[in-house]
């Protein structure tokens, strides 16, 4: 177990992208897998699966996916306006980004939370489930991240390769059933961990009705 404590660990799990070379042992992967599949899932399905890649052929063909994504939904440029232009930590930002759609496959692991669709096996959940699937598979997700921090290693949650999902799915021979929600390139990181940047709690909590900001009155 890590010595850390969790807010310690939450405080500083920020998005990662420069990776080291070294390889990730295979218990600390399944320690990152445990983590994952501690996390909550709607009526405790568990519907999820895990896949860690390690091949540097499988990582060449995901980066693949992930940098044709990338350059459909333009992103380089989209992040270059978004945050090049603007003050040293955005350019910090944007280079970082840019980085990743570029080496990403450089990861020494990626693993890719899927889940195998409510839908499809409960047409009742069908409406229900569009819109809160993620539900049953962000919380392994997050679980991923922070044992990640926790144990030393960088990642990012990235999503954009489901611009793609067929070909990731005929990638990673996944059977129909099943969906990819995330993909996490994952490795030491050359850059250092938080602290996080975030809004105040006052800036984005209201108390009992909306227009009552935190801490509001009683
Ligand atoms: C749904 C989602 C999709 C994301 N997609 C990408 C992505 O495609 N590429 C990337 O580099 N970062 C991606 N990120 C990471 C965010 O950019 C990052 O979490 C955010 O900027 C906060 O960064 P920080 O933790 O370093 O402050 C994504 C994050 C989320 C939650």
């Amino acid at each position: 177990m890590s010595e850390m404590g969790i807010f310690e660990v939450m405080y500083s799990t920020r998005a990662l992208r420069r990776f080291k070379p070294d390889p990730v042992p295979d218990d600390v992967i399944a320690k990152l897998i445990e983590a994952g599949t501690r996390a909550a899932s709607g009526s405790n399905d568990q519907n999820w699966l895990f896949m860690a890649v390690t091949d540097a052929a499988q990582r060449a063909r995901v980066g693949g996916v992930y940098r044709k994504a990338a350059d459909r939904a333009h992103m380089p440029d989209y992040i270059k306006a978004k945050f090049g232009g603007g003050d040293r930590q955005g350019r910090l930002i944007a280079n970082s980004v840019v980085h990743l759609v570029e080496h990403i496959h450089e990861a020494p692991l990626m693993i890719v939370p899927c889940l195998k669709s409510a839908a499809m096996q409960d047409p009742r959940f069908r409406e229900r489930m569009g819109r809160l699937e993620g539900a049953s598979i962000y919380p392994a997700v997050q679980n991923i991240m922070l044992a990640c921090r926790a144990l030393g290693l960088g990642t990012v949650l990235t999503t954009l390769h489901a611009l793609y999902e067929d070909e990731m799915k005929e990638i990673l021979g996944l059977p129909a059933e099943y969906s990819t929600w995330a993909l996490l390139p994952i490795g030491y990181p050359t850059d250092k961990f938080g602290p996080v940047k975030r809004k105040a709690v006052t800036e984005v909590a209201h108390r009992d009705r909306y227009g009552n900001p935190w801490p509001g009155s009683r």
